[in-house]
């Protein structure tokens, strides 16, 4: 580490809450202190910075949260930040607290607040990539995917029992927006017999074979595993449809937000705790506008650059898993 002129900096989450942003915090927080500088928490994400909600966290203020869910500095999601106006108040707030530089806990729409404020007003940037749909361009993973995938994967379990035990289809939403991370993930993970991505349009001949296939080499139960997509309802329309076009009844269950709640798993905990310690040795060592990524099983530093776009692509590997294995 050089010398630097870091004295205090700032932490907060933005965006949708994730499992593991606990984690992240408290690295933040005993890396800064362990290292001499004050690391304050700014709570409720943006819109908490503009209204100053701003304090200085101590090394035991973060003790017994690394197995909570949630974020101790609560999130939210801040439009107001998204105006030259709003960052320029943001920046003013810093300054005069005198925070040199802000780490941001969040997915690519809270990175692109920091980038811009980076831009505009100078202020040093971390991003640590915090978002159950693992979607962030330039990093093969965000904080609380892990965790939201085994939420989903055991309550799919239950569903199954309830499904065989009365010969039913299910369909099963699970969340991502456009992203077909957690979806593609919990097909293969529960045997799902059907995956419906956000990319993909609906092949309901398909799925209707693939049941009746199933059901006549004795199968008692079909699992369809729908990604959320942006709009509203898609489970209900797969169903109508089902129902409407082959005379098959499904059951829906939205998973919804118990995806984002839980205790952290160790991965999560592990890659949050490590990404936390990691960006504030980055700041220490003069990055200016980064962010901690996950590459080929390694956290490391970026530009932020990098990470700015939503990533929705599919792998291609884990498709054809799906194909293979749900015949
Ligand atoms: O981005 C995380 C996420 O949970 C998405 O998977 C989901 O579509 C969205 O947030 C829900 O947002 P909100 O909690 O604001 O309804």
């Amino acid at each position: 580490m050089t010398e630097t002129s870091i004295k205090k900096i700032a932490v907060l989450c933005s965006g949708g809450d994730s499992p593991g942003m606990n984690c992240a915090i408290r690295a933040v927080v005993r890396t800064g202190i362990g290292a001499g500088i004050e690391v304050f928490g700014i709570q409720k994400g943006y819109a908490g910075l503009l209204e100053g909600a701003i304090r200085e966290l101590s090394v035991s203020s973060v003790g017994n949260i690394i197995q909570h869910g949630g974020t101790m500095l609560q999130t939210s999601r801040c439009p107001e930040f998204m105006t030259e106006e709003g960052r320029r108040e943001g920046a003013n707030i810093l300054k005069r607290k005198k925070i040199d530089a802000l780490i941001v806990i969040g997915g690519d729409g809270s990175y692109n607040g920091a980038h811009k404020l980076h831009m505009e007003h100078g202020i040093p940037v971390i991003g640590i990539p915090g978002t159950i749909d693992n979607d962030i361009d330039g990093t093969d993973y965000t904080i609380g995917f892990d965790t939201a995938v085994q939420t989903a994967v055991e309550a799919v379990d239950k569903i199954r029992d309830t499904a065989n035990s009365h010969a039913r289809t299910f369909i099963v939403e699970v969340m991502g927006r456009k992203s077909p991370a957690i979806a593609l993930k919990v097909g293969i993970c529960t045997g799902a017999e059907n995956v419906i991505l956000p990319t993909t349009n609906i092949d309901f001949k398909k799925i209707a074979a693939d049941i009746d296939r199933g059901i006549k080499r004795g199968k008692t139960s079909s699992i369809i595993i729908a990604a959320e997509g942006e709009v509203e309802g898609i489970s209900h329309s797969i169903q109508k449809n089902l129902k409407e076009q082959f005379n098959l009844a499904a059951h829906v269950c939205i998973l919804g937000h118990i995806q984002r709640g839980g205790n952290p798993t160790p991965t999560d905990r592990m890659i949050a705790s490590e990404m936390g310690h990691v960006a504030v040795k980055a700041l220490l060592d003069q990055h200016k506008c980064s962010a901690t990524v996950f590459r080929n099983g390694k956290v490391m530093m970026a530009p932020l650059t990098d990470c700015l776009r939503k990533k929705n692509e599919f792998d291609e590997s884990e498709v054809n898993l799906l194909t293979a294995l749900s015949i």
